[in-house]
Formats: C-alpha cells, sequence, structure tokens
C-alpha cells in the first residue's frame, strides 16, 4: 500500500491503514497491533500492557506484533480516542473518567466520591453486573471492552494542607475529564480543569493549576510528588480503566489470532489486577521515603465532612450519567446512592 505524505506523517502503520480502509489489519503478517497509553511503564497499566505483549506474542507464535506506546508517546488523552475510532490505533486502556465524547457518559458513574468502600468491593463490581452493563453501552458505539484493569484509589495534593473541606476554596484541580469529578471538586469551593495527563507535571511545576488527584504509582512515575508540598491520602475516588478495541478490527481477526490474542488479554488483566494494590502502596512508601512532600491521613470527623459536602454530586449525578447506570451500581453494591 502507497502511503500519502499526510498519513505517513501521522505515522501510521500499513497495518493501522489497512483496518481504517476496509482492508483487514489481519491481511498483513505478522499482524501490528498498537496499543497506545498515557502513564509510565512502570505502572500498573504499564505493566500489564508489556504483559499483554509477552503473553499475546507467544501465543501467537509471532503472528501478532505488539506494539506498545506508553506515555502518551503516540497520542494524548483526546486524541487517543479519536484514533480508535478511525483505525490507527488498535488497543487503548483509557481511565473510564475518559469515556464520554464516546459517547458513554455512564461510566463517568464509576467516579463518584466514596462510591467503593475498598478494593475488594470495586473488584466485585467491576466482574459482576456493573462490568458487563458499562461494556454493553459500549458495543453500539463500536467499541469492544475486553478488561478492566485496577489501579486503586486517587489520592489528592496541592502546595497547602488539603484536611477540611474549607481547605480546598479557590483552588484550581487539574482533573481528567469526568464531570462528576468536575463535580465533587466544585462541591469542596475549588475549580476544577481539564487537563491532559502529560501536561499535568508543568502546570503543577508552574502553578498553571494548584493541585490535582491521582493514584499514589501516577503520582510518583510522574513526579506530581516533586512539586506539590502536601499530599492527602484520601482515597476518596477510584481509578480504573477499560482496555478496549475497535469492534470492527477484533471481532473480524481470523479465529486462529483471535482466541490467542484474547486468552493474552485475560491473563494480562489477571496479572494486571493482581498487581495494582501492591503496586500502588509500594508508590506510596516511595513517596513517603522521598521527604519532597508531607503525606495526610484523615481522621474520621474530616472524612465525614468530605463527605457531606461531595454529597450533592450524587444528587447531580442523576442528570449527567442517567439512573439506570445508579441503580445498577445500587443492587450491585447494596447501598443506596446518597453519598
Ligand atoms: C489521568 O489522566 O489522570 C489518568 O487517568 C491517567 C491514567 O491513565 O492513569
Amino acid at each position: 500500500m502507497k502511503l500519502s505524505r499526510r498519513e505517513v506523517g501521522l505515522g501510521l502503520s500499513a497495518a493501522a491503514l489497512a483496518t481504517a480502509y476496509g482492508r483487514p489489519g489481519w491481511a498483513q503478517s505478522p499482524v501490528v497491533i498498537k496499543f497506545s497509553h498515557v502513564v509510565a511503564n512502570d505502572t500498573p497499566k504499564g505493566k500489564g500492557s508489556l504483559k499483554f505483549k509477552e503473553l499475546a506474542e507467544k501465543y501467537t507464535g509471532g503472528k501478532a506484533k505488539i506494539e506498545i506506546y506508553p506515555n502518551s508517546s503516540l497520542y494524548k488523552d483526546k486524541e487517543e480516542i479519536e484514533a480508535l475510532q478511525l483505525g490507527s490505533v488498535q488497543l487503548l486502556g483509557p481511565s473510564t473518567a475518559k469515556f464520554a465524547p464516546l459517547g458513554v457518559k455512564e461510566f463517568e458513574a464509576l467516579d463518584l466520591p466514596w462510591l467503593f468502600k475498598d478494593d475488594h468491593v470495586y473488584d466485585t463490581a467491576m466482574k459482576g453486573e456493573v462490568g458487563k452493563y458499562l461494556f454493553k453501552k459500549l458495543e453500539a458505539k463500536g467499541i469492544l471492552g475486553l478488561g478492566y484493569w485496577d489501579n486503586g484509589f486517587h489520592m489528592v495534593s496541592a502546595n497547602r494542607p488539603l484536611l477540611n473541606p474549607a481547605d480546598f476554596q479557590g483552588l484550581k484541580i487539574r482533573i481528567s475529564g469526568s464531570k462528576i469529578a468536575d463535580r465533587y471538586f466544585r462541591d469542596l469551593g475549588s475549580i476544577p480543569q481539564i487537563m491532559a495527563f502529560s501536561e499535568v507535571y508543568q502546570a503543577l511545576q508552574t502553578g498553571v493549576v494548584d493541585g490535582c488527584e491521582n493514584t499514589p504509582s501516577n503520582y510518583v512515575t510522574q513526579k506530581f510528588h516533586e512539586v506539590q508540598k502536601h499530599i492527602t491520602v484520601s482515597y476518596h475516588a477510584h481509578l480504573q480503566y477499560a482496555v478496549i478495541a475497535n469492534s470492527k478490527f477484533w471481532n473480524g481477526l481470523p479465529a486462529d489470532l483471535r482466541q490467542p490474542l484474547d486468552k493474552a488479554m485475560n491473563e494480562a488483566t489477571e496479572y494486571t489486577n493482581g498487581i495494582a494494590q501492591k503496586e500502588n502502596e509500594d508508590a506510596l512508601e516511595e513517596i513517603k521515603k522521598s521527604g519532597k512532600t508531607e503525606l495526610h491521613k484523615l481522621s474520621d470527623a474530616q472524612i465525614a465532612a468530605w463527605k457531606k459536602a461531595m454529597a450533592p454530586t450524587y444528587t447531580w449525578a442523576k442528570g449527567r450519567v442517567g439512573q439506570e447506570v445508579l441503580d445498577v451500581l445500587a443492587k450491585e453494591l447494596g447501598i443506596k446512592m446518597t453519598g
């Protein structure tokens, strides 16, 4: 296939273009599958994608070649979703907070504050009805959900201690995309700003934003803790990814590729979910040891005050994500959706 200059300039592989223009990508040999993501290799998602590469190449006997592009090296947050729809990348693992541009706002319900009591509750929900319900929503958009990958709970940081809701007043806080996060930071009196992950470090360093939320593994690998004087280990919301493929591409793979690739993905999913908690514990330890920031834990009374301040997000959420997903969550988690 002869590539136009624009296509060459965009760095699209022949396999990706073949897919984009109707000729199946698997007609190439080996099939090149690009997996783009925005975090470092040394994170649960980074390690999970490398595990997928190792297993997929082994199980297909080299008939599939998996190219991993970490750290936004191929696409940034918004572009990668467009690239998947166009067929210029085959696999992504975005955080579910970034799914609204795909036309499925329901995923944002997972960002509700204090929704999952712990990782076990989260894991059970995603393996159960919640996970199934959300993947079903993707189908109509031509996207296939292959697995949910865990990355633990969010901390929150700034250059002043964030212990009481009043401490958030007037702070510009970077968020990744979810309107639910936008809402709960507004409930606390701060000013949320959506920003691509690759731009956060510099924005914190130069004061474009005052603070952010993320998991320990993302803080340590992006060095956010080096440009934030105070981090609250609040674990107020959960960060999870959905590994997704373009349905046409994945469903169009011949069985001798599809089966080993599905097997590799299932095993990589188990692997990632098996290491996520420990990776984050280790990252938190590393942050502590670095001495570059002060870590804070919330008292029970402070947690209660945060929950109370953020409770309006639950009432507001219905208009954003719809009652249906809230009902699915409430049933699966055995809770009332009141915050
Ligand atoms: C973020 O943008 O904050 C995160 O979702 C990045 C990631 O993929 O963990």
